[in-house]
């Protein structure tokens, strides 16, 4: 039965970092608890700011969530045990991208950030130097100073007209400093939306092993691909996989963000055996490993029909703006449910852009410079999967506070 993802689910009260902090907002605005998502009411802050969906999970994952908590027990477990955990991932990649995966490789990770973290403290030095190219999902930053001592090289992409490309003379001089030792490459890519391709894929590569440059791979919005654009593991590119790190799973897709469920796949078995001696994370939650068996062994027609419908939230937003804010600029992103709003052509102060948004329209975005300290200032992150009607709301209520403006 098709998902009726027009349902407005209530997250209030479910310990949600998002919402959480929408009601925490609503109330005071209110004087009084908010109860009821009243998305209509304007004391009701609306918030797209935390990369997670608002679109209940598919039927499957729902199944196995109530099977592993009727069970009525909790005890240590790890995703190793159960050969079905890792079948599952090798099932996926074969369908999805008709990559063979040797069960050897693959490992449960209690998150994306979690593998990041570990190949970081792994491969490389306190004080060594961490490529990125921003903007850039924001915690990598964090990822590299305060969470392991290392630091940020930032070869800033080229934004042409929203579309963003890799600066290749700046990715080569950085990599060419020996104690630059590890390149954490986003793909699909949060915030700007780029799906890489597979000649861009093959150069970075290329550059990085020439340069004995670790690539940290984080994949972990590599399902989530819009119409026509097809995403590129970075292993099926490459015969070599000798400085490889790949990071994927189901936690942005199947919207399981708080199960924790990622998966390092580390063919090349010396990293592998390093990066296994450094991680100190989990082995996966009954609930995360019942998770990951559904969703990649029965969720996929859930997921083509959430990407459609996050296809056509997007398209609404974009739409709409054209429409109502002709100086608002979106490109519409290849992949992940992110849109990277360009409040440039306004000509008022990133402070200003945050009050208006934040203050006068009651919505929590994401302030662009969170994922691009330098150039972001003007820019403003989206995350659109939600029920459309709510994502309509949000959008009139910017446009209104705006409109002496638009
Ligand atoms: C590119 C990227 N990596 C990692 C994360 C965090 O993922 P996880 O919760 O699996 O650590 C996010 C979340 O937004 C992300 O966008």
């Amino acid at each position: 039965m098709p998902t009726n993802f027009d349902e407005v689910v209530n997250r209030y009260n479910t310990y949600s970092l998002k919402w959480h902090s929408s009601q925490t907002m609503s109330d005071q605005l209110a004087g009084h608890p908010v109860e009821d998502l009243d998305y209509h009411n304007p004391d009701v802050v609306l918030p797209f700011m935390v990369a997670d969906m608002d679109l209940a999970c598919c039927e499957p994952i729902v199944r196995a969530m109530h099977k592993v908590a009727d069970h009525r027990i909790y005890g240590y477990s790890g995703a190793y045990v159960e050969p079905k955990y890792v079948n599952s991932v090798i099932h996926w990649y074969k369908k999805r991208y008709n990559f063979d995966i040797d069960p050897s490789w693959v490992h449960y990770s209690q998150g994306s950030i979690a593998g990041v973290n570990t190949a970081i403290r792994a491969f490389t030095n306190i004080g060594d130097g961490i490529i990125i190219c921003r903007p850039v999902y924001g915690h990598f930053t964090g990822a590299i100073e305060s969470e392991t001592y290392r630091k940020v090289v930032n070869c800033q992409l080229i934004n042409q007209d929203g579309y963003y490309t890799m600066d290749w003379d700046r990715f080569e001089e950085v990599c060419a400093v020996p104690t630059n030792r590890a390149f954490i490459l986003c793909s699909p890519e949060n915030p700007v939306g780029r799906v890489w391709n597979v000649e861009e894929l093959q150069k970075m590569l290329e550059i990085c092993r020439r340069n004995h440059v670790l690539v940290i791979a984080d994949e972990i919005h590599s399902d989530i691909v819009m119409k026509g654009h097809q995403h590129h593991p970075i292993l099926t590119v490459t015969d070599d996989y000798s400085n490889i790190i790949m990071i994927s799973g189901i936690n942005k897709s199947f919207n399981v963000a708080g199960l924790q469920c990622a998966n390092t796949i580390i063919p090349d078995p010396y990293l592998r055996g390093v990066f296994m001696k450094e991680y100190e994370g989990s082995g996966g939650t009954p609930f995360a490993i019942a998770a990951q068996i559904a969703a990649y062994e029965e969720g996929e027609e859930w997921l083509e029909e959430a990407l459609e419908y996050i296809e056509g939230n997007m398209d609404f937003v974009i739409d709409f703006a054209a429409k109502n804010m002709p100086k608002l600029k979106i490109r519409k992103p290849e992949g992940t449910y992110i849109l990277w709003l360009d409040f440039t052509q306004y000509g008022i102060s990133a402070e200003e852009i945050h009050d208006r948004i934040y203050n006068k329209a009651k919505v929590l975005l994401q302030d662009g410079f969170v994922h691009d300290p330098d150039l972001g200032g003007c820019f403003q992150r989206m995350c659109v999967p939600a029920a459309r009607c709510v994502v309509e709301e949000g959008m009139k209520r910017i446009c209104k506070a705006f409109e002496d403006l638009n």
